[in-house]
């Protein structure tokens, strides 16, 4: 009940807005609070000493508004999540006691947005290892930021893209040390001597998302949200590597779905932009390497028979 409500009231305000064509992200420069938060520097008047005070904007503070008009949420303004209040610099020091809303806030138990299974992502990511060690320290918006999320996995039709949106995700967090520490306390491993056993990582990761290998697959979600720990992450090649490619049932079959409602009849696996070695296994082309191998065979051994018989 009281997420419909919630979520009532927002989608007025956000019909109002849009009908009067409330401020735009796009328009930073005009936008009160992207003025300053959308720039490496702001300025404001010093009303002590009278005078204009210029300062450095801290970086983690700085939005990125081409994210944000891409973004779910493009629709609402600042202020349908944050206090009005903060309308006013210095801003006021009780407003960092503000309570936000959470994704299951708005979310939870909301028809319109059923397909998206934001109870089950919440018991998944529940069970996860994050949420294990670091409890609500760790949240969904350490992930997914408010401001910019953005649904790819189902909504791109590019293999490329969806990897690098949600590969950029975890390394946000995982190749920034400041971040990490602040949650874990301790420095960050570094994931290139983590993954040294796996060849060509760069590529690798450019393929795969850290979420192949890092949770189970399931059918019934988008995007499994349940990372496991360390020890039970995949390592075996042939999971990917192989005719019946565990990426058929996680990564690929978003493009699946794709092809399927667009132009029917295309596989999905060859369609695909990665050639996973091994994936892809052509009855008649097999048949030939071994009809080559076997001739290449007899090649030899004809060339030995008469090698020996010339010796003689
Ligand atoms: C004059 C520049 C300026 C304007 C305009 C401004 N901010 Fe800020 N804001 C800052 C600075 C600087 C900080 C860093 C903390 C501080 O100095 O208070 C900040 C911090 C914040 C924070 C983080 C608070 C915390 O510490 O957790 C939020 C949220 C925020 N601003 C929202 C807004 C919103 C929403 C608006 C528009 C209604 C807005 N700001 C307008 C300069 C500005
Ligand atoms: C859909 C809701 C929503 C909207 C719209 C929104 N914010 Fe936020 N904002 C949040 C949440 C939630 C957080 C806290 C993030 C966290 O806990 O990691 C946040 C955090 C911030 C911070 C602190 C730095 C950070 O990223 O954690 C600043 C600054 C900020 N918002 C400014 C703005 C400004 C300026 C706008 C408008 C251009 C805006 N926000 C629009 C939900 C929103
Ligand atoms: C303050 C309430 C609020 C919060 C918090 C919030 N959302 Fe939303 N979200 C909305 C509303 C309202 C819409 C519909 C916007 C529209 O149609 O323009 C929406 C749209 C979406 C959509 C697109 C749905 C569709 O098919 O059009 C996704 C996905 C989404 N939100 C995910 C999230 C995630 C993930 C979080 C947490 C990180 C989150 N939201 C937090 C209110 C919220
Ligand atoms: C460890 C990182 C992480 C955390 C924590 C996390 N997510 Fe996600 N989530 C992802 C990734 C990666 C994707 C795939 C993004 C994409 O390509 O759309 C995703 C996708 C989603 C989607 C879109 C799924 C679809 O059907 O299109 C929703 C909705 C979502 N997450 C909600 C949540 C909620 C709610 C929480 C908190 C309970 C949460 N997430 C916590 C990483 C995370
Ligand atoms: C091909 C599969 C695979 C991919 C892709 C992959 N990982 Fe891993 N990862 C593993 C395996 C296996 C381990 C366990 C290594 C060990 O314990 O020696 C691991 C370990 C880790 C650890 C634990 C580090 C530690 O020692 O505490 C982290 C964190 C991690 N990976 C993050 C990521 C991130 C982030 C990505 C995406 C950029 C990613 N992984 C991509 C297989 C993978
Ligand atoms: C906001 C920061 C943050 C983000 C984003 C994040 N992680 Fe983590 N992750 C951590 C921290 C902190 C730990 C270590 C907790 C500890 O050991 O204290 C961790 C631990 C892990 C581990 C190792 C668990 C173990 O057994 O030790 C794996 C694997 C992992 N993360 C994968 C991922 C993947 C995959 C993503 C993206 C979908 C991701 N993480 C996103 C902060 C993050
Ligand atoms: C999560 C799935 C996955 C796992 C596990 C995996 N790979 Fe890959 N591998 C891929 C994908 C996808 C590509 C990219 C194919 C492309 O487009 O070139 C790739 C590419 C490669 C390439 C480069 C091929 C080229 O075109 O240059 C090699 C070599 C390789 N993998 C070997 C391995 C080995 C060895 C292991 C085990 C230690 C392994 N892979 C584990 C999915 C995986």
């Amino acid at each position: 009940m009281k997420y419909r409500l919630s979520i009532l009231t927002l989608i007025i305000v956000c019909s109002i807005r849009f009908a009067s064509q409330g401020q735009s992200y796009q328009n930073a420069l005009h936008h009160q609070c992207l003025k300053c938060h959308s720039q490496q520097s702001y300025s404001f008047l010093n009303s002590v000493t009278n005078k204009e005070v210029k300062r450095l904007m801290n970086p983690y503070y700085i939005l990125d508004t081409v994210a944000m008009t891409a973004g779910v949420h493009k629709q609402f303004d600042c202020t349908d999540c944050h206090s009005s209040e903060y309308s006013t610099y210095p801003h006021q020091a009780n407003l960092k006691l503000e309570p936000l809303s959470t994704c299951l806030d708005c979310h939870g138990g909301d028809e319109a947005f059923a397909s998206y299974q934001f109870e089950r992502i919440d018991e998944e990511f529940k069970k996860s290892v994050h949420y294990k060690i670091s409890g609500d320290n760790f949240s969904c918006t350490k992930c997914h930021s408010q401001h910019t999320y953005k649904a790819t996995a189902r909504n791109s039709d590019n293999v490329l893209e969806i990897v690098d949106y949600s590969n950029k995700m975890c390394l946000s967090c995982h190749n920034d040390m400041k971040k990490y520490k602040l949650i874990s306390g301790h420095e960050n491993p570094k994931l290139v001597q983590v993954h040294e056993w796996l060849p060509n990582q760069d590529l690798h990761f450019q393929h795969v998302r850290c979420i192949e290998c890092h949770t189970e697959v399931t059918d019934s979600l988008m995007v499994s949200h349940n990372i496991l720990s360390k020890d039970k992450a995949l390592r075996k090649c042939v999971e990917c590597h192989s005719a019946n490619s565990r990426l058929k049932a996680s990564l690929y079959k978003y493009q699946n779905l794709q092809k399927r409602a667009g132009d029917g009849a295309i596989n999905p696996v060859l369609a695909n932009e990665s050639y996973v070695i091994g994936s892809h296994q052509i009855p008649a082309l097999k048949l030939a390497s071994i009809v080559i191998f076997v001739l290449a065979l007899a090649g030899i051994m004809i060339h030995g028979f008469f090698r020996i018989i010339k010796k003689k």
